[in-house]
């Protein structure tokens, strides 16, 4: 089949390939960019787990041909970190609050907490719930979860996070 040359910013890097066209954006960022972190959990728009964000949207990226992407402004996990490379704030929560068990679903939950504090960045706890709804985790019931966006919007507002009473 006739491949497609496409390119996109993954990032903040240019990079480019060749694509069939039913390639998804999904399989184009994992086997050609080699870049692993965002998962493949139900590759039918279910799970959440291929969750990256695109053009300042959170997109299931097994719902959209790597074409559809040209010229595209893409973050994934890998680019989630400081620039200095510490720990962001969501991924320091979720690692604080133990917000995975397996980490199947964490790509995903991570990048879609990123895009909804852009959004929110002083979210309810039902903002928070209702923001991850689309992203499913089968390990931890979803409470440490929250905690761990909690957690990260405090710091970013620069603020103590202070954990609810249960
Ligand atoms: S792999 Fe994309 S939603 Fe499950
Ligand atoms: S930590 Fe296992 S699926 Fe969420």
């Amino acid at each position: 089949m006739a491949k497609t040359h496409v390119t996109m910013t993954v990032n903040g890097e240019q990079v480019e390939g060749l694509v069939e066209p039913r390639t998804l954006l999904v399989h184009f960022i994992r086997e050609n960019l080699q870049m692993t972190g965002t998962h493949i959990g139900c590759d039918t728009s279910h799970c959440g787990a291929c969750t990256i964000d695109i053009d300042g949207m959170s997109v299931k990226s097994c719902t959209m041909f790597a074409v559809q992407a040209q010229g595209a402004e893409i973050r994934t996990v890998e680019g989630l970190a400081n620039p200095d490379g510490t720990l962001s704030a969501l991924q320091e929560g979720f690692r604080m609050m133990h917000g995975l068990q397996c980490g199947f679903c964490t790509p995903g939950m991570l990048m879609r907490a990123h895009r909804l504090l852009q959004e929110k960045p002083n979210p309810t706890e039902s903002d928070i719930r209702f923001g991850i709804a689309g992203n499913l985790c089968r390990c931890t019931g979803y409470q440490n979860i929250v905690k761990a966006i909690q957690y990260a919007a405090a710091k970013l507002n620069g603020v103590e996070f202070q954990e609810a009473a249960e």
